[in-house]
């Protein structure tokens, strides 16, 4: 298979002499993105503080990752991760008003689902988890019969950071709409690795850091709010970033930006912004798009060798139903990811199964030297 991408890999390093299949987890550090440490480090060497700088990198950042998701960049909020999205999310909502519950799934990221949960023990939700078994293709479904007319919220994750099934977030979408309920998005196993257009499909709010398929690093997370709901919404969760003009230093006065700026809180993650703006530029460079076609390529070639090697998946086998990662089962994950790594090959254990994650870097070379190498350390 001709690899689509191949002028690229001299952008990362690593690649040289290791195989990294880790992007559910951590993706391979690129130049651009080592240029971006650099830059901000040459910047507070050699000027001390820039203000300017740092805001602009934050800008662009949330520019670029707008730009991928096809949403204004006003409609995207910086925060330091997916959790602190939630639960600034969670504190604009209200479920004391007939509309308690909180429909998830089980298989979600559990960051996420201890937000909702603490909305149960605090605020007096309901969470509702549905059911969805490792490897399933009708998550979707069980989700869009679990909403009902006391749904205040639908939390979903796009992909499985377990075994990457999608769910199909314009459908859970349309249901929550239908019964006035909203829908929060969790994209941090998609984004940069699927297309997301959140107008064309339909959501409310969507968060993801920049750790996995953004090929960033952690202690950012970009929040996309829509902007009619943005406008309704008073997070209690909050800080100066939140204002309408953060530099206006009035203690006394809690303004609401006009746009989903309103769930900035504190001082944003500026380093992690120059990183992101660089990763997610590189992504945009290249086009989300293609990137998903190759990763649905790289997909057919790890569910048709690992059967042929007796190697277990517990990812969806059905066509269409899981993202780009693909899990199997093993005994002893975290000693069997260590054994890998030994091997020449970065895969990321997760409870019983090693994941193999590929990015747009990665060859179908790659995804079957991973998995022989796996069903020879496990046979
Ligand atoms: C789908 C998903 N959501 C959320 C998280 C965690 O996000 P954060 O640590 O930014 O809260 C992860 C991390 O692995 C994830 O895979």
């Amino acid at each position: 298979m001709t690899h689509p991408f191949s002028s690229y890999r001299k952008l990362f390093p690593i690649l040289e002499n290791t195989v990294q299949l880790s992007s559910c987890s951590q993706s391979a550090m690129s130049l651009p993105v080592r240029q971006a440490i650099d830059d901000y480090l040459a910047v507070w060497t050699t000027r001390g503080a820039d203000w300017g700088y740092w805001m602009e990198q934050v800008a662009l950042a949330r520019a670029e990752f707008a730009r991928m998701i096809h949403a204004d960049a006003d409609d995207v909020a910086v925060l330091g991760s997916v959790s602190d999205a939630a639960s600034s999310i969670a504190s604009a909502l209200r479920f004391d008003d007939g509309r308690d519950g909180i429909v998830t799934g089980s298989l979600d990221f559990p960051s996420v689902c201890h937000v909702w949960l603490a909305q149960q023990s605090r605020r007096g939700a309901q969470v509702r988890f549905v059911q969805a078994r490792p490897g399933a293709s009708d998550t979707t479904a069980r989700l869009v019969q679990a909403i009902d007319a006391s749904t205040a919220l639908v939390s979903v994750s796009q992909a499985c950071f377990y075994d990457g099934q999608l769910v199909d977030i314009a459908a859970t979408g349309a249901a929550a709409r239908a019964q006035g309920a909203l829908q929060f998005v969790d994209a941090y196993q998609s984004a940069g690795s699927r297309t997301i257009d959140v107008r064309a499909q339909g959501v409310d709010m969507l968060a993801a850091g920049a750790q996995k398929y953004l090929l960033g690093i952690p202690g950012i997370a970009f929040l996309y709010v829509r902007p009619e709901l943005a406008r309704q919404l008073e997070p209690a969760v909050t800080g100066w970033f939140g204002r309408v003009n953060p530099f206006a230093f009035d203690p006394a006065r809690l303004d609401f930006a006009a746009s989903a700026q309103r769930f900035n809180t504190g001082t944003p993650p500026m380093m992690c912004a120059s990183v992101a703006r660089a990763s997610i530029g590189l992504l945009n460079e290249i086009g989300v798009p293609a990137i998903e076609e190759w990763l649905g390529l790289l997909s057919a070639v790890a569910l048709e060798e690992a059967p042929r090697l007796g190697l277990e998946v517990v990812s969806p086998t059905v066509p269409g139903a899981k993202g780009a990662n693909t899990a199997i089962r093993v005994r002893n994950a975290a000693e069997v990811e260590a054994r890998m790594l030994a091997a020449g090959f970065v895969v990321s254990a997760r409870n019983d199964v090693i994941r193999i994650a590929p990015h747009f870097y990665n060859t179908a070379e790659d995804v079957v030297g991973a998995l022989r190498e796996l069903a020879r350390l496990t046979r």
